[in-house]
Protein backbone atom coordinates (compact mmCIF):
# COMPACT_ATOMS: atom_id res chain seq x y z
CA UNK A 1 0.00 0.00 0.00
CA UNK A 2 1.49 3.40 -1.14
CA UNK A 3 0.97 5.13 2.06
CA UNK A 4 1.61 8.95 2.48
CA UNK A 5 3.99 10.84 5.27
CA UNK A 6 1.46 12.11 7.91
CA UNK A 7 3.67 15.31 7.98
CA UNK A 8 2.08 16.89 10.70
CA UNK A 9 2.10 13.96 13.47
CA UNK A 10 5.49 12.85 12.10
CA UNK A 11 7.05 16.42 12.96
CA UNK A 12 5.05 16.54 16.29
CA UNK A 13 6.48 13.18 17.12
CA UNK A 14 10.35 14.24 16.47
CA UNK A 15 10.03 17.20 18.07
CA UNK A 16 7.39 18.35 21.07
CA UNK A 17 9.18 16.95 24.35
CA UNK A 18 12.53 17.98 22.97
CA UNK A 19 11.49 22.09 22.36
CA UNK A 20 11.52 24.41 25.09
CA UNK A 21 8.21 25.74 24.11
CA UNK A 22 5.89 23.44 22.61
CA UNK A 23 3.28 26.11 20.84
CA UNK A 24 2.17 22.74 18.14
CA UNK A 25 -0.41 21.62 20.76
CA UNK A 26 -4.54 21.71 19.68
CA UNK A 27 -5.82 21.04 22.90
CA UNK A 28 -5.77 22.30 26.61
CA UNK A 29 -4.10 21.83 29.74
CA UNK A 30 -5.38 18.31 30.44
CA UNK A 31 -7.41 17.09 33.21
CA UNK A 32 -6.20 14.22 35.97
CA UNK A 33 -7.79 11.94 36.90
CA UNK A 34 -8.60 13.42 40.12
CA UNK A 35 -10.01 16.85 38.32
CA UNK A 36 -12.08 13.91 36.19
CA UNK A 37 -13.35 12.21 39.46
CA UNK A 38 -14.04 15.17 41.56
CA UNK A 39 -12.05 16.17 44.75
CA UNK A 40 -14.75 13.94 47.06
CA UNK A 41 -14.68 10.74 44.51
CA UNK A 42 -13.80 7.56 45.77
CA UNK A 43 -10.22 7.05 44.91
CA UNK A 44 -10.11 3.62 46.23
CA UNK A 45 -13.39 2.26 43.85
CA UNK A 46 -11.28 3.50 40.89
CA UNK A 47 -8.14 1.89 41.94
CA UNK A 48 -10.63 -1.45 42.04
CA UNK A 49 -10.80 -1.40 39.14
CA UNK A 50 -10.03 -4.82 37.90
CA UNK A 51 -8.43 -4.59 34.42
CA UNK A 52 -9.82 -7.08 32.15
CA UNK A 53 -10.51 -6.94 28.50
CA UNK A 54 -14.24 -4.27 28.52
CA UNK A 55 -16.18 -5.29 25.81
CA UNK A 56 -14.77 -4.21 22.56
CA UNK A 57 -17.37 -2.01 21.10
CA UNK A 58 -17.25 0.17 24.81
CA UNK A 59 -19.59 -0.70 27.67
CA UNK A 60 -22.97 -0.38 27.03
CA UNK A 61 -23.08 2.34 29.80
CA UNK A 62 -20.30 4.29 27.84
CA UNK A 63 -21.78 4.09 24.87
CA UNK A 64 -25.68 5.51 25.89
CA UNK A 65 -24.27 8.48 27.70
CA UNK A 66 -21.99 8.84 24.45
CA UNK A 67 -25.17 8.75 22.54
CA UNK A 68 -26.97 11.19 24.60
CA UNK A 69 -24.63 13.77 23.28
CA UNK A 70 -26.28 13.19 19.39
CA UNK A 71 -29.85 13.91 19.81
CA UNK A 72 -31.90 10.60 18.15
CA UNK A 73 -28.87 8.10 18.37
CA UNK A 74 -28.98 5.13 20.63
CA UNK A 75 -26.59 2.57 22.13
CA UNK A 76 -26.31 0.62 18.61
CA UNK A 77 -25.33 3.79 16.83
CA UNK A 78 -21.96 4.07 18.71
CA UNK A 79 -18.64 1.87 18.94
CA UNK A 80 -15.55 3.23 20.90
CA UNK A 81 -11.68 3.29 19.94
CA UNK A 82 -8.66 4.14 20.83
CA UNK A 83 -8.42 8.56 20.45
CA UNK A 84 -10.13 10.03 17.33
CA UNK A 85 -7.17 8.99 14.81
CA UNK A 86 -8.42 5.40 15.36
CA UNK A 87 -12.17 6.55 14.84
CA UNK A 88 -10.94 8.22 11.23
CA UNK A 89 -8.88 5.19 10.35
CA UNK A 90 -11.73 2.74 10.97
CA UNK A 91 -14.34 4.97 9.00
CA UNK A 92 -12.17 5.57 6.24
CA UNK A 93 -11.38 2.08 5.96
CA UNK A 94 -14.78 0.53 6.12
CA UNK A 95 -16.11 2.71 3.25
CA UNK A 96 -13.55 3.37 1.18
CA UNK A 97 -12.54 0.42 -1.60
CA UNK A 98 -10.11 0.77 -4.30
CA UNK A 99 -12.05 2.54 -6.85
CA UNK A 100 -13.43 4.91 -4.95
CA UNK A 101 -12.79 9.23 -4.22
CA UNK A 102 -12.90 10.72 -1.02
CA UNK A 103 -14.01 14.78 -0.98
CA UNK A 104 -12.16 16.51 1.75
CA UNK A 105 -11.96 19.57 2.79
CA UNK A 106 -9.09 21.35 3.61
CA UNK A 107 -7.54 22.95 5.57
CA UNK A 108 -7.80 20.23 7.82
CA UNK A 109 -5.80 17.71 10.06
CA UNK A 110 -4.45 15.64 7.28
CA UNK A 111 -5.04 11.69 8.31
CA UNK A 112 -8.09 11.72 6.48
CA UNK A 113 -6.28 12.54 2.91
CA UNK A 114 -4.03 9.96 3.65
CA UNK A 115 -5.83 7.63 4.31
CA UNK A 116 -8.31 8.10 1.25
CA UNK A 117 -5.47 7.74 -0.59
CA UNK A 118 -4.01 4.98 0.55
CA UNK A 119 -7.43 2.73 0.64
CA UNK A 120 -9.60 4.44 -2.19
CA UNK A 121 -8.69 5.90 -5.42
CA UNK A 122 -7.64 9.27 -4.78
CA UNK A 123 -8.96 12.75 -2.97
CA UNK A 124 -10.49 15.70 -4.15
CA UNK A 125 -10.12 18.74 -2.35
CA UNK A 126 -12.75 21.54 -1.23
CA UNK A 127 -11.50 24.52 0.47
CA UNK A 128 -12.13 27.09 3.17
CA UNK A 129 -11.40 30.69 2.71
CA UNK A 130 -11.31 33.57 4.08
CA UNK A 131 -12.08 37.03 3.43
CA UNK A 132 -12.88 40.15 5.14
CA UNK A 133 -11.95 38.40 8.79
CA UNK A 134 -14.51 35.53 8.29
CA UNK A 135 -13.66 32.42 6.65
CA UNK A 136 -16.52 30.37 4.34
CA UNK A 137 -16.85 27.06 2.67
CA UNK A 138 -16.13 27.33 -1.74
CA UNK A 139 -18.95 26.05 -2.63
CA UNK A 140 -18.04 25.96 -6.18
CA UNK A 141 -15.09 23.99 -5.22
CA UNK A 142 -17.61 21.58 -2.87
CA UNK A 143 -19.81 21.33 -6.13
CA UNK A 144 -16.72 20.17 -8.46
CA UNK A 145 -15.15 18.28 -5.72
CA UNK A 146 -18.24 15.66 -4.64
CA UNK A 147 -18.89 13.71 -8.49
CA UNK A 148 -20.42 10.44 -9.25
CA UNK A 149 -17.11 8.47 -8.36
CA UNK A 150 -17.07 9.87 -4.65
CA UNK A 151 -17.98 7.30 -1.64
CA UNK A 152 -17.40 9.85 0.81
CA UNK A 153 -17.42 13.51 1.96
CA UNK A 154 -15.07 14.14 5.03
CA UNK A 155 -15.10 17.82 7.01
CA UNK A 156 -13.23 18.16 10.37
CA UNK A 157 -16.00 20.80 12.00
CA UNK A 158 -15.23 22.94 14.09
CA UNK A 159 -11.89 23.08 11.60
CA UNK A 160 -8.94 22.47 12.68
CA UNK A 161 -6.32 24.46 11.94
CA UNK A 162 -8.44 27.57 11.63
CA UNK A 163 -10.98 27.09 14.63
CA UNK A 164 -13.90 27.71 12.00
CA UNK A 165 -17.45 26.68 12.58
CA UNK A 166 -19.53 25.90 9.31
CA UNK A 167 -22.69 28.17 9.27
CA UNK A 168 -26.10 26.07 8.51
CA UNK A 169 -26.68 26.64 5.29
CA UNK A 170 -22.92 25.37 4.78
CA UNK A 171 -23.76 22.14 6.62
CA UNK A 172 -26.89 21.92 4.69
CA UNK A 173 -24.96 22.44 1.35
CA UNK A 174 -22.24 19.23 2.67
CA UNK A 175 -25.09 17.33 2.91
CA UNK A 176 -27.17 18.04 -0.24
CA UNK A 177 -23.06 17.66 -2.20
CA UNK A 178 -23.39 13.90 -0.55
CA UNK A 179 -27.19 13.27 -1.15
CA UNK A 180 -26.97 14.13 -4.97
CA UNK A 181 -24.35 11.46 -5.35
CA UNK A 182 -25.25 9.30 -2.65
CA UNK A 183 -22.27 9.58 -0.54
CA UNK A 184 -21.68 9.14 3.12
CA UNK A 185 -20.87 12.48 5.05
CA UNK A 186 -17.14 11.57 7.69
CA UNK A 187 -17.50 14.34 10.35
CA UNK A 188 -14.38 15.11 12.59
CA UNK A 189 -16.46 16.21 15.69
CA UNK A 190 -13.16 16.29 17.99
CA UNK A 191 -13.02 20.07 18.41
CA UNK A 192 -17.15 20.16 19.46
CA UNK A 193 -17.61 21.44 22.98
CA UNK A 194 -14.69 23.92 23.02
CA UNK A 195 -16.27 26.93 22.01
CA UNK A 196 -14.67 30.26 22.24
CA UNK A 197 -17.82 32.99 22.89
CA UNK A 198 -20.53 30.31 22.80
CA UNK A 199 -21.71 28.31 25.56
CA UNK A 200 -23.73 25.49 24.10
CA UNK A 201 -22.17 23.06 21.52
CA UNK A 202 -21.69 23.54 17.55
CA UNK A 203 -23.86 22.13 16.09
CA UNK A 204 -23.45 18.36 14.51
CA UNK A 205 -23.73 16.93 11.42
CA UNK A 206 -25.70 13.63 13.77
CA UNK A 207 -29.70 13.34 12.43
CA UNK A 208 -29.22 15.92 9.20
CA UNK A 209 -28.80 12.83 6.47
CA UNK A 210 -29.24 9.17 7.13
CA UNK A 211 -25.39 8.30 5.56
CA UNK A 212 -23.33 9.74 8.12
CA UNK A 213 -20.61 8.92 10.46
CA UNK A 214 -19.67 11.09 12.94
CA UNK A 215 -15.90 10.35 14.62
CA UNK A 216 -14.69 12.12 17.62
CA UNK A 217 -13.08 11.35 21.36
CA UNK A 218 -12.19 12.94 24.39
CA UNK A 219 -8.28 14.17 23.25
CA UNK A 220 -9.60 17.76 22.32
CA UNK A 221 -12.82 19.64 23.58
CA UNK A 222 -12.74 17.30 26.94
CA UNK A 223 -8.71 17.57 27.49
CA UNK A 224 -8.15 14.11 28.47
CA UNK A 225 -5.77 13.30 25.19
CA UNK A 226 -3.79 10.71 27.49
CA UNK A 227 -6.74 8.50 27.92
CA UNK A 228 -6.80 8.11 24.08
CA UNK A 229 -11.04 7.23 24.04
CA UNK A 230 -12.51 8.29 20.53
CA UNK A 231 -15.82 7.11 19.19
CA UNK A 232 -18.05 6.85 15.59
CA UNK A 233 -21.86 7.14 15.84
CA UNK A 234 -23.52 6.13 12.34
CA UNK A 235 -26.59 4.12 11.34
CA UNK A 236 -26.40 0.55 13.27
CA UNK A 237 -25.15 -1.06 9.88
CA UNK A 238 -22.13 0.97 9.32
CA UNK A 239 -21.42 0.84 12.92
CA UNK A 240 -21.52 -3.33 12.77
CA UNK A 241 -18.69 -3.07 9.20
CA UNK A 242 -16.75 -0.53 11.46
CA UNK A 243 -16.70 -2.84 14.24
CA UNK A 244 -15.50 -6.36 12.61
CA UNK A 245 -12.84 -3.92 11.16
CA UNK A 246 -11.91 -3.16 14.91
CA UNK A 247 -10.73 -6.56 15.61
CA UNK A 248 -7.84 -6.12 13.46
CA UNK A 249 -6.66 -2.91 15.04
CA UNK A 250 -6.58 -2.51 18.75
CA UNK A 251 -9.74 -5.02 19.55
CA UNK A 252 -11.34 -2.96 22.47
CA UNK A 253 -10.73 0.23 23.73
CA UNK A 254 -8.82 0.53 27.39
CA UNK A 255 -10.64 -0.67 30.60
CA UNK A 256 -9.58 2.99 32.59
CA UNK A 257 -10.49 4.44 28.78
CA UNK A 258 -13.51 2.81 29.14
CA UNK A 259 -14.85 3.81 32.28
CA UNK A 260 -13.64 7.08 32.83
CA UNK A 261 -15.24 7.86 29.38
CA UNK A 262 -18.41 6.80 31.07
CA UNK A 263 -18.12 9.06 33.64
CA UNK A 264 -17.08 12.20 31.79
CA UNK A 265 -20.13 11.53 29.15
CA UNK A 266 -22.70 11.79 31.70
CA UNK A 267 -24.84 15.07 30.75
CA UNK A 268 -23.61 17.03 34.09
CA UNK A 269 -19.80 16.15 34.16
CA UNK A 270 -19.98 16.61 29.90
CA UNK A 271 -20.95 20.11 30.57
CA UNK A 272 -18.46 20.63 34.07
CA UNK A 273 -15.47 19.50 31.24
CA UNK A 274 -16.66 21.82 28.54
CA UNK A 275 -17.13 25.14 31.35
CA UNK A 276 -13.25 24.36 32.18
CA UNK A 277 -11.98 24.49 28.94
CA UNK A 278 -14.14 27.10 27.28
CA UNK A 279 -12.72 29.08 30.48
CA UNK A 280 -9.56 28.24 29.67
CA UNK A 281 -9.25 29.06 25.94
CA UNK A 282 -11.44 32.69 27.04
CA UNK A 283 -8.92 33.64 29.35
CA UNK A 284 -5.98 32.70 27.45
CA UNK A 285 -7.17 33.82 23.49
CA UNK A 286 -6.68 38.19 24.55
CA UNK A 287 -3.15 37.73 25.15
CA UNK A 288 -2.69 35.39 22.37
CA UNK A 289 -4.93 37.58 20.05
CA UNK A 290 -2.46 40.59 21.51
CA UNK A 291 0.84 39.27 20.31
CA UNK A 292 -1.07 38.80 16.72
CA UNK A 293 -1.77 41.90 16.72
CA UNK A 294 1.94 43.33 16.84
CA UNK A 295 2.47 41.69 14.32
CA UNK A 296 -1.03 42.93 11.81
CA UNK A 297 1.48 44.42 9.26
CA UNK A 298 2.62 40.85 7.91
CA UNK A 299 -0.41 38.66 9.73
CA UNK A 300 -3.94 38.06 8.54
CA UNK A 301 -5.69 36.61 11.44
CA UNK A 302 -9.35 35.76 11.67
CA UNK A 303 -10.91 34.85 15.52
CA UNK A 304 -11.99 31.11 16.21
CA UNK A 305 -15.04 30.00 16.68
CA UNK A 306 -13.81 26.98 18.48
CA UNK A 307 -10.32 25.07 19.60
CA UNK A 308 -7.38 26.34 21.42
CA UNK A 309 -5.82 27.09 18.35
CA UNK A 310 -5.00 30.29 16.33
CA UNK A 311 -4.39 30.64 12.61
CA UNK A 312 -2.61 33.57 10.68
CA UNK A 313 -1.88 34.05 7.47
CA UNK A 314 1.57 35.88 7.07
CA UNK A 315 3.26 38.10 4.56
CA UNK A 316 7.05 36.73 4.66
CA UNK A 317 9.44 35.71 1.61
CA UNK A 318 9.60 32.22 2.89
CA UNK A 319 7.68 29.26 2.97
CA UNK A 320 5.75 27.74 5.80
CA UNK A 321 7.47 24.59 6.65
CA UNK A 322 10.80 26.59 6.23
CA UNK A 323 9.80 29.32 8.62
CA UNK A 324 8.48 26.77 11.51
CA UNK A 325 11.79 24.72 11.17
CA UNK A 326 13.97 27.85 11.31
CA UNK A 327 11.92 29.14 14.15
CA UNK A 328 12.35 25.68 15.95
CA UNK A 329 16.09 25.50 15.46
CA UNK A 330 17.10 29.01 16.74
CA UNK A 331 14.27 29.58 19.01
CA UNK A 332 13.33 26.24 20.24
CA UNK A 333 9.68 27.10 19.75
CA UNK A 334 7.53 24.55 18.06
CA UNK A 335 4.72 25.48 15.86
CA UNK A 336 2.60 24.02 12.59
CA UNK A 337 3.33 24.79 9.55
CA UNK A 338 0.21 25.51 6.82
CA UNK A 339 1.93 23.65 4.70
CA UNK A 340 0.83 20.65 6.86
CA UNK A 341 -2.97 21.05 6.53
CA UNK A 342 -3.14 20.96 2.97
CA UNK A 343 -2.21 24.57 1.98
CA UNK A 344 0.62 23.36 -0.53
CA UNK A 345 1.12 27.47 -1.11
CA UNK A 346 -0.26 28.90 1.88
CA UNK A 347 2.11 31.11 3.78
CA UNK A 348 0.50 30.07 7.52
CA UNK A 349 1.17 29.12 10.80
CA UNK A 350 -0.97 27.43 13.70
CA UNK A 351 -0.44 28.49 17.29
CA UNK A 352 -1.52 26.44 20.03
CA UNK A 353 -2.61 28.50 23.35
CA UNK A 354 -4.54 25.94 25.06
CA UNK A 355 -1.69 25.66 28.09
CA UNK A 356 0.40 28.11 30.62
CA UNK A 357 -0.45 30.96 28.87
CA UNK A 358 2.64 32.53 30.43
CA UNK A 359 5.31 30.19 29.24
CA UNK A 360 3.41 30.30 25.76
CA UNK A 361 3.90 34.97 25.77
CA UNK A 362 7.91 33.51 26.45
CA UNK A 363 7.77 31.43 23.67
CA UNK A 364 6.07 34.20 21.39
CA UNK A 365 8.84 36.39 22.89
CA UNK A 366 11.35 34.15 21.13
CA UNK A 367 8.95 33.92 17.55
CA UNK A 368 9.28 38.14 17.33
CA UNK A 369 13.33 37.86 17.39
CA UNK A 370 13.57 35.31 14.34
CA UNK A 371 10.91 37.40 12.94
CA UNK A 372 12.92 40.37 13.54
CA UNK A 373 15.58 39.14 12.26
CA UNK A 374 13.73 37.74 8.43
CA UNK A 375 12.58 41.09 8.14
CA UNK A 376 15.97 42.61 8.42
CA UNK A 377 17.21 40.30 5.67
CA UNK A 378 14.31 41.12 3.71
CA UNK A 379 14.81 44.83 3.65
CA UNK A 380 19.45 43.87 3.83
CA UNK A 381 18.39 42.47 -0.06
CA UNK A 382 18.76 43.81 -3.11
C1 LIG B 1 -9.26 16.95 13.76
C2 LIG B 1 -8.54 15.91 14.54
N1 LIG B 1 -9.00 14.65 14.54
C3 LIG B 1 -8.38 13.68 15.21
C4 LIG B 1 -7.23 13.94 15.94
C5 LIG B 1 -6.56 12.81 16.68
O1 LIG B 1 -7.18 12.63 17.89
P1 LIG B 1 -6.67 11.60 18.98
O2 LIG B 1 -5.52 12.23 19.69
O3 LIG B 1 -7.87 11.41 19.86
O4 LIG B 1 -6.28 10.34 18.28
C6 LIG B 1 -6.72 15.23 15.97
C7 LIG B 1 -5.47 15.52 16.71
O5 LIG B 1 -4.85 16.55 16.61
C8 LIG B 1 -7.39 16.25 15.26
O6 LIG B 1 -6.94 17.50 15.26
Amino acid sequence: MDLDLFTMERYQSLYWHEVEYDLSESGVRPMSIRDLLGPVADAEAFMATSLGYPLSEGSAETRANIAQWYPGAAVENVTVANGGSEANFLTLWSLLDQGDRLAFMVPNYMQGKGLGRAFGKGVDTFSLRHSEGRWHLDLDQLREAVTKKTKAVMVCNPNNPTGYVLSEAEMDAVVAAAERVGAWIVADEIYRGAEVDADVASPTFWGRYDKVVITSGLSKAFAMPGLRVGWMVAPHKMISKIWERHDYTTLTPSMAGDQLCRFAMQPEVRENIFARTRSIIRANLPAMEGWIATHDDIFTYVRPAAGAIAYVDYNLPVRSGALVERIREQASVLLVPGEMFGLKKGKGLRFGFGYDIEHTMKGLARVDEVLAEIREEGRAAP
